[in-house]
């Protein structure tokens, strides 16, 4: 299913919104009332579009989300059938702390075309890389490093790596040291992290490791367009995990899943600059205007930049 041209728009200002309502909390030390402020955006203006829209990727589950649930229906029920994924405040720290990288991000699909991911952890990988077998969520840190530093004709210590910093990384980052590649450790926001490998710009030539499943297709969404590479794993280290795959049609546990099994067809992706950060600038109110920066891409048009525009608030 192709989506048309004009749900680019549409859905760049749903990402738009929400980063400004979000940016009225930034540095208030509140990220629960930033990530509402930037959910209720999102759903008023998802119900204000004539789509047919299903939440796979949101908030939670309807018991633990008042909105922007799991299954939840959104838009005005007119139009094309989507998948839609949501994080609509990613860096719940950033914003509370005003610090760099907050963003409001939104992926969606036709209907089946976007992976309906469990509220748990993913390992992943992304590189922009286009073969197969180059670099594999199922190599040691050492063979993907080699093994992309060969292909790109670089040497280990003119590539970086990007991972966020948490204690279950102790060991990679620890080979990555040792291979003398240089490390970018970020302290939150992974969906930023995998997609800096789109751009030579940012300087990132690897993104690895453990972070939010549902954070993991968000970005598999935009890489899709980018023509990136992209592998997830999710991890379910309890029962209670387990049971909530099992609801999702999840029965292997250990599957390590290629990009178009998390997203297929057409796509459009959108992550608006609460605060600025590597990948967008954050938003900036002017009296009664405000100015965003987003990063929109639409797989079967090819669309794929940053996009900055003035709006009235
Ligand atoms: P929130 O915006 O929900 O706080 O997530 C931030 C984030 O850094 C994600 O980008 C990342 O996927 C996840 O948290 C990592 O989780 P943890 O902090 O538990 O390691």
């Amino acid at each position: 299913m192709i989506l048309e041209k004009k749900l680019e728009d549409l859905i760049l200002n749903v990402s738009c919104r929400a980063a400004l309502s979000a940016k009225y909390l930034v540095g208030k030390k509140d990220k629960v009332s930033a990530d509402k402020a930037a959910v209720d955006a999102m759903r008023s203006e998802l119900n204000k579009i004539d789509i047919k829209g299903e939440i796979v990727i949101g908030e939670g589950e309807l018991d633990e989300a008042p909105m922007l649930f799991i299954g939840e229906k959104v838009g005005s029920m007119k139009g094309p059938n989507l998948d839609i994924a949501v994080d609509p405040l990613e860096g719940t720290n950033f914003a509370a702390n005003n610090l760099p990288g907050a963003l409001a991000v939104i992926a969606v699909a036709g209907k089946n075309n976007l992976f309906n991911a469990p509220e748990t952890y993913m390992n992943k990988i992304s590189a922009d890389v286009t073969e197969k077998g180059i670099i594999d969520l199922d190599f040691t840190t050492k063979e993907n490093v080699y093994n992309l530093c060969e292909y790109k004709n670089k040497k280990p210590s003119d590539i970086t790596v990007c991972i966020l910093e948490r204690s279950r990384h102790k060991k990679i980052i620890e080979d990555l040291k040792n291979l003398k590649v240089n490390l970018k450790l970020i302290s939150d926001g992974d969906v930023s992290g995998a997609l800096l490998v789109t751009d030579k710009k940012h300087n990132v030539d690897l993104f690895m490791g453990i972070g939010g499943g549902p954070e993991g297709v968000l970005a598999a969404s935009a890489l899709d367009s980018f023509n990136c590479f992209f592998q997830g794993k999710f991890i379910f280290n309890n029962e209670q995990d387990k049971i909530r795959a099992k609801k999702m049609g999840i029965n292997n546990f250990d599957k390590k899943y290629e990009l178009n099994e998390i997203i297929s067809g057409d796509s459009i992706f959108c992550a608006t600059g609460i605060t600025s950060g590597d990948l967008v600038s954050g938003v900036e109110i002017i009296n009664n205007e405000f100015i965003s920066e987003t990063l929109i891409t639409h797989k079967s048009t090819g669309l794929k930049k940053k996009i900055k525009i003035r709006q009235n608030i």
